[in-house]
């Protein structure tokens, strides 16, 4: 549905976007990931036609971004960062305006304004002026604004941004029943690693105009190499402890007087793995999310110098016998 090749964007002398090429395929949810300042924003402008690459290009559902811009628009529902309804008039208003914009006829008219109001929720609300709805409910109505002309690609830039969590929940509800009902393709940006996690059928993460990484959730944790357990003991790691033999374990690391193994399913095997062990001070383990991901990708995967990167439960403390 969408393909990125060689993709470079100069800010003057600043590349923001520095060669990337990936590709979308239909009906999949696609997650652009990254810290504030990596190119999400500048990726989809230029696949919304609204920026011109530098160099390389794009096709969005079959036509190029540089020389079908207006095919290419109408093969597109947006929802930017910066909210842009206007909040005098209704909801309803909101998208009677946009269904005259987009030259929707008026027998079908009112019928898909109804559909879309309803996919996202807020037909109880169409006569109400959007400056009464909520930040959640307004994102929703660009929802349904951007969803009008039967779009075949979506692309939702940061939509869950400065919403209250049950407001996001209520948000990544009605993206998944967009999916489903309306076959559209997402491209989402978001810097909040458990929204790509939960809603994600694959992941760019994107650091500094590149991709460093593309995969689906599960496979991307799997590279971390499973759980990860962290024993520490009180003086020193006893020799004579090969955890290796466990065919569960994958890998393990020595440091100072911790020994870190990285294994399948800790819930299950970790009463063997600590069967019969002495001297042990404290037992740690956490399951990697893709915040580990992202942390591992920049090198400070257990450093323990940030809050995520250390080691978030603790299962045990053992006292000195
Ligand atoms: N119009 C612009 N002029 C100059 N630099 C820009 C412009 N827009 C974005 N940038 C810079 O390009 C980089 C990528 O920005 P952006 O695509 O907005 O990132 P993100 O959406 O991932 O936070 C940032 O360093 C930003 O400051
Ligand atoms: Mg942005």
């Amino acid at each position: 549905m969408i393909t990125v090749k060689n993709l470079v964007k100069k800010y003057a002398d600043f590349k923001a976007l520095d060669g990337l090429s990936f590709e979308v395929n239909e009906n999949e949810i696609f997650g652009l990931l990254g810290p504030n300042g990596a190119g999400k924003t500048t990726l989809i402008h230029i696949l919304a036609t609204l920026l011109k690459p530098t160099e390389g290009g794009a096709i969005v559902n079959g036509f190029d971004v540089l020389h079908n811009a207006t095919k290419v628009r109408q093969s597109i529902g947006v929802v930017f960062q910066a909210p842009s309804s206007d909040d005098i008039l209704t909801g309803y208003e909101n998208l009677k305006i946009h269904a005259l914009l987009y030259g929707i006829p008026r027998k079908l008219r009112e019928k898909r304004i109804s559909e879309v109001l309803e996919l996202v929720g807020l037909e109880d609300r169409k006569n109400d002026q959007v400056k009464k709805y909520s930040g959640g409910m307004r994102r929703r109505l660009e929802i349904a604004r951007g969803l009008l002309h039967h779009p075949k690609v979506f692309f939702l830039d940061e939509p869950t941004l400065g919403l209250d969590p049950k407001s996001r929940e209520t948000m990544w509800k009605y993206i998944k029943k967009m999916v489903r009902e309306e076959k559209v393709t997402i491209i989402l940006t978001t810097h909040y690693m458990e929204e790509a996690d939960m809603l994600c059928d694959r992941i760019g993460f994107i650091t500094n105009g590149k991709i460093i990484a593309l995969d689906s959730p599960s496979k991307l944790k799997q590279e971390i190499g499973g759980d990860v357990v962290k024993i520490t003991f009180n003086d020193r790691i006893p020799l004579d402890k090969d955890f290796t033999k466990f065919d569960f374990v994958h890998k393990v690391e020595q440091k100072e007087n911790s020994v870190i193994i990285y294994m399948e399913k800790v819930n299950s095997n970790l009463h063997m793995l600590i069967k019969d062990l002495d001297g042990v001070q404290t037992i740690e383990y956490k399951k990697p999310t893709l915040n580990d991901v992202f942390l591992k990708l920049s090198g400070d995967y257990l450093s323990g110098d940030s809050p995520e990167g250390g080691f978030m439960q603790r299962y045990a403390q053992y006292k000195k016998s």
